[in-house]
């Protein structure tokens, strides 16, 4: 029987890869466009059909028209947002300029499915925790501003048809995680200073807080999302949160404990646009789609600390 075409954007990189791999396990014939500004092309999954190049960019997606797709899942994207602040132009062409071309894409092939990766950043700052689906967004950095756009070129593209769901993902780490990029991900970058330098200069206060979801649970919830695309005309945005809340330094102590030497801490200003403190509810997610979060942060980290330590 001939395999489903999905694409699946950003393979070369830490969540794409994980989504690309599992769907590539699920029976379909998985495509990918990956610019690798951040992602590694030997972390593209065996057998996943490579597209090098932007996804901003009309003339990359042009060259999707070679395969009849069923479904996208669009993950690739810029998602730093100290880089959003360098270079704000590439930022919205990375995140915003590449989910249009890729719905619009979808409008005119009539691709029904469409799975977006968006992100907690753009609920910013909120005086009411945890955060749900409707709260007010609130975003700042330019990152979460591009963002919050593409979902809402989702909402008015599910007018033509395209069923789409946007996957707030809070703080995703795991095993795959871009160790060298100390740019993106809060765990990872804490974690790979103190397996380099037995040092961590944290750049925000210790009291920040944050909500961590392991990547195996993030895949599945990318796997319940495009199934319930299957529904016609739909528009859906959730929560892909633990509902945790964790200090920056209760992360410390577990990244400390975990480590074969002993750490020092250093803090230092803040980077422009961080969020002070975010956790938010996954009490949709839950009804919608039957999904929670499985593995809790002590487990999760011991496992990456050690995928982390053998690379
Ligand atoms: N990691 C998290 O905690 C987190 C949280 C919320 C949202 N997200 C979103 O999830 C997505 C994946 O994040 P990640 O942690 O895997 O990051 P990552 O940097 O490991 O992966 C991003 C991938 O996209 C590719 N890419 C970037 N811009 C591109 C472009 N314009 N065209 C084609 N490819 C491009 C990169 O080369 C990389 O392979 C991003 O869109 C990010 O904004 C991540």
């Amino acid at each position: 029987m001939q395999k489903e075409y999905l694409l699946v954007t950003g393979a070369a990189g830490f969540i794409g890869s994980a989504v690309a791999a599992h769907f590539l396990k699920l029976g379909f014939a998985v495509i990918t466009i990956d610019n690798l500004s951040t992602g590694k092309r030997e972390v593209i999954p065996e057998d996943v059909i490579f597209i090098e190049g932007d996804a901003g960019n009309a003339f990359t997606v042009k060259e999707l028209e070679q395969f009849d797709i069923s479904g996208i899942i669009h993950i690739a994207g810029q998602s730093s947002g100290e880089v959003s602040f360098e270079d704000p132009e590439y930022d919205l062409r990375s995140n915003t300029n590449s989910t249009l071309l890729l719905l619009d894409y979808a409008k005119r092939k009539r691709i029904k499915q469409f799975v977006f990766a968006s992100t907690m950043s753009v609920y910013g700052n909120q005086h009411f925790l945890p955060v749900t689906e409707n709260t007010i967004p609130n975003p700042v950095s330019f990152y979460a501003v591009g963002k919050l756009a593409s979902e809402n070129y989702m909402r008015i593209f599910s007018k033509f048809g395209i069923s789409s769901i946007a996957l707030r993902l809070f703080n995703v780490y795991g095993p795959g995680q871009n160790m060298d990029n100390l740019k993106q991900g809060m765990l990872s970058i804490y974690m790979a200073q103190a397996i380099h330098s037995n040092e961590i200069t944290v750049k925000g206060s210790l009291d920040r807080f944050r909500d961590f979801i392991y990547i195996n649970d993030v895949v599945n919830a990318f796997e319940k999302a495009f199934s319930k695309t299957k529904e016609d005309g739909i528009f859906e945005i959730y929560n892909v949160c633990s509902g945790a809340k964790t200090h920056v330094r209760e992360l410390l102590e577990l990244i400390v404990k975990h480590s074969q030497s002993s750490i020092k801490v250093n803090v230092i200003e803040g980077t422009p646009g961080d969020q002070f403190g975010i956790f938010g509810s996954p009490w949709r997610v839950n009804v919608d789609l039957n999904w929670r979060a499985t593995v809790e942060l002590k487990d999760g980290l011991e496992q990456m600390m050690k995928w982390a330590i053998k690379q």
